[in-house]
């Protein structure tokens, strides 16, 4: 593909992270944004983001510079007639895409690709509204644009042969990996990311766990580069709430419905990072600690006991807090149920648990060395509630012959930063301890969603430890 100059349209987070990407692959960049204001702010972005890598030694004065002077900022569409790729980063609206596409479509040469970075509307909708369908895909980047390893090339039914390898061989020399997907909604990570971002503002919505211990179980016990509210402040709860809604439209899926918590944190302007403030940016309480137990019996993991005893805790037969880690003893008022996973301690509270129990529990955690992490005692806490589910899609995406196994991992290792993709974790944490949790989640929730994908528990009955792969 020659490729001499690329425009890109609205200069956000997005648009302006997509024009680093490009200049720094030392492609000349037309960025076009609406008024002197907004381009003032993506030139900003621009500066910033340099700067930063400049600080941190990964550019030199010089090199910045040359990044810096290939992207030339317009208010004027007209600038792009020489584009050989055109991509935009406008607001999520239908009809602003519509009306950019159809401008476009009259301005470019007949040879330009347009490309939308759309993360939830359908590009075959946009490639259809323009007079060459043939020649619009989807290239859709991850926040930071400049960090994140992956795009996501989206073919729609009317895309001419050779469009998506053209541009899957761009985003190679852009640096990035591209994935291949359909247009589905949400394409690969969206639809996989999102309807875990929502589930965890379920549960912080039905109290089951606290914002911060959430995030801490996942960053610290599964090893997410960030906790699901860090992410949904960094994505913008708007752009969550919006591809929840596209989701669930396609899909009518209990698992899709929308978060009415994130609805009301979007309708009270609270968006994250962009506007100042999401589920971050008021004033917290900060972390409290928590006065241990005095006395305290383990039951299920002599090196918590070992920890304990270290620390100078004595086992008793009268202890004022039993901490107890798996099994299934009666529940006292006494009992904290505990489940270890890496650094962190996720604490069960029943409605037995005394609120002296319950702090009391806290408090030894924490000088055993693990996080903690109150929550209620449903199925799976937080943790198995949260990733299970969230594997359980990407093996119902497959299922559905949307994406292959392969892709998938991929896509979520590069797109989201994940250490291993959902099929290597399944892997890792066994599958017949994961279709375990699931039916234990089903169990108690009943909803459609919750339930085994039925391939899964086909491989665990089938005696099996891996996914097909060919
Ligand atoms: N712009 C440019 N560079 C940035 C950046 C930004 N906004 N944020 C971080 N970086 C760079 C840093 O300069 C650093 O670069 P270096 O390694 O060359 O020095 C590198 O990224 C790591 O940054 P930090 O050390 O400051 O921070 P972390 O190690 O905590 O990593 C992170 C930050 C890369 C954002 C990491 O937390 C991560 O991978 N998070 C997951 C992000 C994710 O899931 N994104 C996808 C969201 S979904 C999406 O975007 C789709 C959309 O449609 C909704």
């Amino acid at each position: 593909m020659v490729l001499e100059m690329v425009g890109v349209v609205g200069l956000g987070t997005m648009g302006a992270g997509i024009a680093e990407v490009f200049a720094r692959a030392g492609i000349r960049v037309c960025g076009v944004e609406a008024d002197e204001v907004a381009l003032a702010r993506g030139r900003a972005h621009l500066e910033r983001s340099t700067g930063r890598a400049l600080d941190k030694g990964k550019l030199t004065a010089a090199e910045r510079e040359e990044i810096l002077a290939r992207v030339t900022l317009t208010t004027s569409r007209a600038d792009l007639r020489d584009a050989d790729l055109v991509i935009e980063a406008i607001p999520e609206r239908m009809d602003l895409k519509v009306e950019l596409f159809g401008e476009l479509d009259r301005i470019c040469k007949p040879s330009t690709i347009l490309a939308t970075n759309t993360s939830s509307l359908s590009v075959t909708a946009l490639a259809a509204a323009t007079g060459r369908p043939g020649r619009l895909v989807g290239m859709h980047f991850f926040n930071p644009a400049p960090v994140m390893g992956l795009v996501e090339v989206v073919g729609t039914v009317v895309t001419d042969p050779g469009v998506v390898d053209e541009v899957a061989g761009l985003a190679v020399r852009l640096g990035k990996s591209p994935v291949t997907v359909g247009d589905g909604a949400g394409f690969v990570v969206n639809r996989l990311l999102l309807p875990y971002l929502n589930h965890a503002v379920t549960l912080l919505d039905h109290g089951v766990a606290a914002r911060d211990d959430i995030d801490h179980a996942m960053k610290l016990g599964v090893g997410l580069p960030m906790g699901p509210f860090q992410l949904l402040d960094l994505i913008g709860l708007d752009t969550a709430y919006e591809i929840m809604n596209v989701l669930f439209d396609e899909s009518r899926s209990d698992r899709h419905v929308p978060s009415p918590l994130l609805r009301s944190y979007v309708a009270a302007g609270l968006l994250g990072r962009k506007s100042g403030r999401g589920f971050y940016g008021e004033a917290g309480d900060g972390p409290q600690d928590k006065a241990p137990a005095r006395t305290v019996r383990v039951v299920g993991s002599p090196e918590l006991a070992d920890r304990l005893d270290t620390a100078g805790f004595k086992e008793s037969d009268d202890p004022d807090v039993v901490l107890q880690v798996g099994g299934s003893l009666p529940l006292s008022g006494n009992t904290v149920r505990v489940r270890l996973s890496g650094q962190v301690a996720e604490l069960a509270v029943s409605v037995l648990t005394t609120q002296e129990a319950a702090l009391g529990a806290h408090g030894l955690l924490k000088i055993a060395g693990y996080t903690p992490v109150p929550c209620k005692d449903r199925a799976g806490l937080v943790i198995e509630a949260l990733l299970f589910s969230h594997l359980n899609d990407a093996v119902r995406m497959y299922e559905s012959g949307y994406a292959a196994i392969d892709d998938i991992d991929a896509a979520m290792r590069l797109g989201c930063g994940y250490v291993t993709g959902p099929f290597e974790l399944i892997e890792s944490i066994g599958l017949a301890t994961v279709r375990d949790g699931l039916r234990a989640l089903h169990a108690e929730r009943l909803t459609p969603s919750s339930a085994p994908a039925p391939l899964l528990d086909q491989l665990v009955t089938a005696g099996l430890t891996r996914f097909p792969r060919p």
